[in-house]
């Protein structure tokens, strides 16, 4: 293969790429290796990896098991593509792993290449069950970059003026730091809860073919609503004849810690759940889950997915839970994201541009903001800070709605060690991002 300098690259891009292909970081990053929590780039630097390539490393880089197993399957020549049309163990394999952590009464599963056709399959299954049209999804959701998911996306910047929105109508966020209902988590009487149902009352025909939601907002910005919203709302799902969709691109494969499906040990009562990215631990494969009574609705139909269950993508999703499940990394995610998250409040204390510090497990975020009062949306700092905290060692992502939540989603095999080293970097960058904000003053 030819060896570009990073300027080419960029240079290629820019000119050849469509302009929406963003680049995370001023000095772009140009990583060549990675193992467990680490990455480093085409100069020989070394970053601890806490955003796993958009959430999508669980067991961590370069699993010796997984990469033993893809080494077996190339050394005997397994074949690369065979779709659902001829037999394969791998997909049976995945099928199971997955199947056995699902929650109560879901026992169908179809494999995509992605969360967006997970949720695309959902949305045609929950609709073909139900008769009905009509998705509720919430306001800063984000469910996928095709054409029915971008419909009920719940972010302006994510959609082309061309978007349709046909047949999806939102509901409010249950975004306890921005209310919209101007409450407190804990004096409130879960009005984002209730607005499921007026939506449904006062924006589609009284019936709905479905609601979909991550149980915590990725893209949004890590939005944690309270437990007890799911339950409420899965009700009125249910009461007004619509599935119910948990989708857990981004919080599944035990990031949350306590189960493998945040769905599962939230309780939701969900008749679909969609997942990828850390499923497959980076390997490009989806899956969406469901009970038979949905699934056996689309018999008689054709639903093909050419790559969808492949043995090589099927082979790394069965061992990734294999994995997780075998190292008890979702207890491990629990125990560091404590660790975390007790470490970036007490942070909060001496650095006041962070405004709220939420998530689960090792799904954190930390929204930034200009002023504790009015919230004012902290978007430059949080850029700059990523940087800074690049150039210490630590790569960190970012989400919301304006771009100001810092997000850490490390894999899930990280140990005391790399939690003390985050926040020191990350106290450290804050340092001196105030000293650059105190100088530009
Ligand atoms: C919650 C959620 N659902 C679905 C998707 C879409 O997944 P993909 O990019 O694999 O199509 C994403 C991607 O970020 C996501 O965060």
């Amino acid at each position: 293969m030819s060896k570009r300098t990073n300027d080419e690259i960029i240079a290629f891009r820019k000119k050849h790429f469509l302009p929406n292909a963003g680049l995370y970081h001023k000095k772009p990053l140009h990583p060549v290796k990675a193992q467990g929590a680490f990455i480093w780039d085409d100069e020989g630097k070394k970053y601890l990896d806490a955003i796993g390539g958009i959430v999508c490393i669980s067991a961590g880089h370069n699993h010796p098991k997984i990469k033993q197993g893809m080494k077996e399957l190339l050394e005997r020549d397994m074949i690369q593509h065979t779709s659902t049309l001829y037999l394969n163990h791998q997909i049976m394999d995945a099928a199971e792993a997955i199947l056995d952590e699902a929650p109560k009464g879901i026992d169908r599963v179809a494999f995509t290449n992605s969360g967006s056709e997970a949720n695309e399959l959902a949305f045609m299954a929950a609709r073909q069950a139900t008769g009905e049209t009509m998705i509720v999804n919430l306001r800063h959701s984000y469910h996928g970059g095709t054409s029915g998911t971008l419909a009920a996306c719940g972010h302006s910047s994510w959609r082309f003026r061309s978007q349709p929105v046909a047949s999806v109508t939102s509901a409010m966020e249950p975004y306890c730091y921005r209310c919209p209902f101007g409450q407190k988590p804990d004096s409130c009487a879960l009005e984002c809860a209730k607005n499921v149902e007026t939506t449904i009352q006062t924006s589609t025909h009284g019936k709905i073919a479905g609601f979909i939601a991550e149980p915590v907002m990725g893209v949004g910005g890590f939005i944690d609503p309270p437990k007890e919203y799911f339950d409420a709302v899965a009700k009125i799902v249910h009461n007004y004849g619509g599935k119910y969709i948990s989708d857990e691109v981004q919080t599944g494969a035990g990031r949350c810690g306590g189960n493998f499906l945040l769905t599962k040990e939230l309780g939701i009562d969900a008749d679909i759940v969609t997942m990828a990215k850390g499923f497959g631990n980076g390997a490009a494969i989806g899956a969406a889950i469901m009970k038979s009574e949905v699934a056996d609705t689309m018999a008689g139909k054709a639903y093909f997915n050419t790559f969808g269950g492949d043995p090589y993508q099927t082979m790394q999703a069965a061992m990734t839970v294999q994995v997780i499940r075998e190292e008890k990394m979702v207890e491990n995610a629990k125990a560091m994201g404590k660790l975390l998250k007790d470490g970036m409040k007490e942070m909060m204390k001496t650095h006041s541009l962070i405004g709220d510090v939420r998530g689960r497990g090792l799904l954190l975020g930390m929204e930034l903001v200009k002023d504790h009062k009015t919230k004012t949306h902290a978007v430059e700092e949080c850029l700059r800070f990523m940087d800074i905290c690049k150039d210490k060692g630590l790569l960190l992502g970012k989400g919301g709605l304006m771009g100001n939540v810092v997000r850490i989603a490390p894999p899930l095999m990280i140990n005391r060690e790399d939690v003390a080293f985050m926040l020191k970097v990350m106290d450290e960058s804050f340092r001196d991002l105030e000293k650059e904000m105190g100088a530009r003053h």
